[in-house]
């Protein structure tokens, strides 16, 4: 496969879940922008059945090699980044696995018993990275225990495998400078910000700004019933050079760390 084929899939089934990605790609269009990726993320927990080596393992078949790791302590997470060996311009990726162990026995059994709900030939196939959830229908009170311990494992139980942003790389847009042009853009345009720790994430100095709009939402069909529950969203990034004069091309833990938040049903309005 190649590395387009497995993005344009991604993508696809990401937009299905986000229509602002399109609606804000369509915006950009407009304006005569040729949209270009700076990463995308993908969520998981550290089960070897489907931690972070094992989604990474597509990436991989198509020339990507392992860079940085990153630890989040207050959401339990660990996650790694992946570049391009040779194609500088590809998106990087970004993974991220809860650490389950850190949880209460019971989070621990709940994601187990859907874990073990994936139909082995997801998992053979390597067709797990855009299969979403296979574990059946879902409960809004395990939903709402899950959500007590960890907006991120509760996400996943509801979503499970598929990418849980893009990201614009907003270095190669001609028509807006800067994160201030961007994000005042998206709110013209009627897109709520996830403003937790401010707006924009990041700085010059620390190479890389970030900002993102809130998860769009999606009614899901729970036992109980349906509730609006946020889905994915979109995020933006502009790089800066390293004092050696290369671009940075890592992450920032306390960035990512607010980043995450895009999807917490506290945030939603
Ligand atoms: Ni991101």
């Amino acid at each position: 496969m190649e590395k387009e084929v497995l993005f344009d899939t991604l993508w696809k089934d990401y937009v299905t879940q986000t229509p602002s990605a399109s609606k804000i790609n369509e915006l950009l269009k407009q304006h005569g922008e040729n949209i270009k990726n700076d990463h995308i993320a993908l969520r998981t927990v550290n089960l070897p059945e489907v931690g972070i080596d094992k989604l990474a393992v597509l990436f991989k078949q198509v020339g990507y090699v392992e860079k940085d790791s990153y630890y989040f302590s207050e959401k339990k997470l660990i996650a790694k980044h992946f570049e391009h060996a040779t194609d500088l311009s590809a998106p990087k990726v970004f993974i991220s696995e809860l650490i389950l162990e850190e949880f209460s026995k019971s989070l621990q059994s709940t994601v187990r018993s859907f874990v073990n709900k994936i139909p082995k030939g997801i998992l053979e196939l390597d067709a797990l990275l855009v299969s979403g959830r296979t574990w059946g229908t879902v409960s809004y009170k395990t939903y709402e225990r899950l959500r007590s311990e960890s907006e991120y494992g509760a996400w996943l139980y509801v979503y499970g495998f598929c990418a849980n942003h893009f990201t614009i790389n907003v270095n190669e847009l001609e028509s807006i400078a800067d994160m201030q042009e961007m994000n005042l853009f998206l709110k013209t345009n009627s897109f709520k910000m996830n403003a937790s720790g401010g707006e924009i994430k990041g700085n010059s100095d620390l190479m890389l700004e970030q900002s993102s709009i809130l998860a769009d939402k999606m009614e899901v069909e729970f036992v109980e019933g349906e509730y609006l529950i946020p889905s994915c969203y979109y995020e933006f990034a502009k790089r800066y050079n390293q004092p050696n004069g290369e671009l940075f091309r890592g992450f920032i833990a306390n960035s990512a760390d607010k980043i995450f938040e895009s999807t917490d049903l506290v945030l939603q309005h």
